[in-house]
């Protein structure tokens, strides 16, 4: 399998007049062709962030993109409007920056529009009918309001106006964080057969590490702009390292009680991303910090094959 996307201590600093904002603080990982990478953490870590500095839809301070093997750290408005047709996103909300005067279909098509694809009228209804078919919309939606809809079917549109170029590439920027339960699982497999039946390679966001656990490949865990830890999915779930990861897993329901399964509750808030001090971003909630890591910031080490963690203690605790 070949690498599609490769980023390299990509980094997101925005001024404030507080200081400097660290919203993505050195993030590295590669993804393969056809593979979803989860990113998860709390709200605030920095993960939409990372997401669209990824899609250039906002710059990057520092670090590198490449995509398909070509460095796209540094391209014209041009080149990322040709890029866009193979990198695309889809929100939580998809609706919150597009005119709700618009119709499905037009919400659906207008990327057809923008890239000037089709030669007639006749051809643009094709594609989009075929869009919708593909992502379980009925035809008769196509005159709709998205404010008519209910919050799965409108996450279709979202998923379906993202498909109309057929790219290669999508962030999902917590796609199914706002529907229910039930809802959630009907979008995520129709995001994995389309991922199945197009090749299509997902960076896939969310700050619930449950949903990802099935439709990643990888998974990295992200607090306050660094990763701290990443392995492949079934990986992650049988071991974790880092303290963060094991009271995040902890954190998710079980059906039946383990009597070793305990819940780790996190004490205080996520600290300031504002010129955060070189030491570890997780310690002033970690029960297991000592001086070094009010000192020094971790590196992300290889701790067993493909399984990358940054953490002082991680070895003496991984019994724990
Ligand atoms: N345009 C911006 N200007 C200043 N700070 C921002 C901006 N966008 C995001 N941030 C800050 O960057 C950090 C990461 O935000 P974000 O990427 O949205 O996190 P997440 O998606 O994980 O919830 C937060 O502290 C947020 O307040
Ligand atoms: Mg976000």
């Amino acid at each position: 399998m070949d690498t599609l996307l490769s980023i390299r201590d990509l980094k997101k600093y925005f001024p404030t007049k507080y200081g400097t904002l660290h919203a993505v603080d050195g993030v590295s990982f590669d993804i393969k062709r056809g593979t979803t990478l989860g990113v998860v953490g709390e709200s605030g870590c920095g993960k939409s962030t990372l997401g669209r500095v990824i899609l250039h839809l906002l710059s990057r301070t520092d670090g590198s993109i490449h995509f398909e093997g070509e460095d796209i750290s540094d391209v014209s408005p041009e080149k990322i409007h040709e890029l866009r047709r193979n990198m695309q996103i889809i929100f939580q909300d998809p609706f919150s920056s597009i005119d709700p005067r618009m119709t499905v279909s037009q919400i659906i098509g207008e990327p057809l529009e923008i890239y000037n694809v089709c030669k007639n009228k006749a051809e643009y209804r094709d594609q989009v009918r075929s869009i919708m078919d593909t992502v379980g919309l009925d035809s008769r939606l196509e005159s709709y309001y998205p404010h008519e809809l209910d919050g799965g079917r409108r996450q279709r549109i979202g998923i379906g106006r993202a498909l109309m170029l057929n790219p290669k590439f999508i962030v999902c920027d917590e796609p199914v964080s706002a529907l229910d339960v039930s809802i959630q699982a009907q979008i995520l497999n129709l995001m994995q057969d389309l991922q199945a039946e197009r090749k299509l390679t997902y960076i896939f966001i969310t700050h619930n590490l449950s949903v990802v656990k099935h439709i990643s490949d990888e998974i990295v865990v992200m607090y306050l702009g660094v990763m701290v830890e990443k392995a492949k999915s079934k990986e992650l779930f049988k071991k974790h390292f880092h303290p963060y990861t094991k009271a995040l897993i902890s954190a998710i329901p079980r059906i039946k009680k383990v009597d070793k399964h305990k819940r780790i509750i996190l004490k205080g808030e996520l600290s300031s991303p504002i010129d955060p001090p070189d030491a570890c971003r997780f310690a002033p909630r970690c029960n297991h910090a000592e001086d070094i890591c009010k000192h020094t910031q971790p590196a992300l080490l290889e701790i067993s094959e493909d399984h990358f963690v940054a953490c002082h203690r991680a070895r003496e605790l991984s019994d724990i």
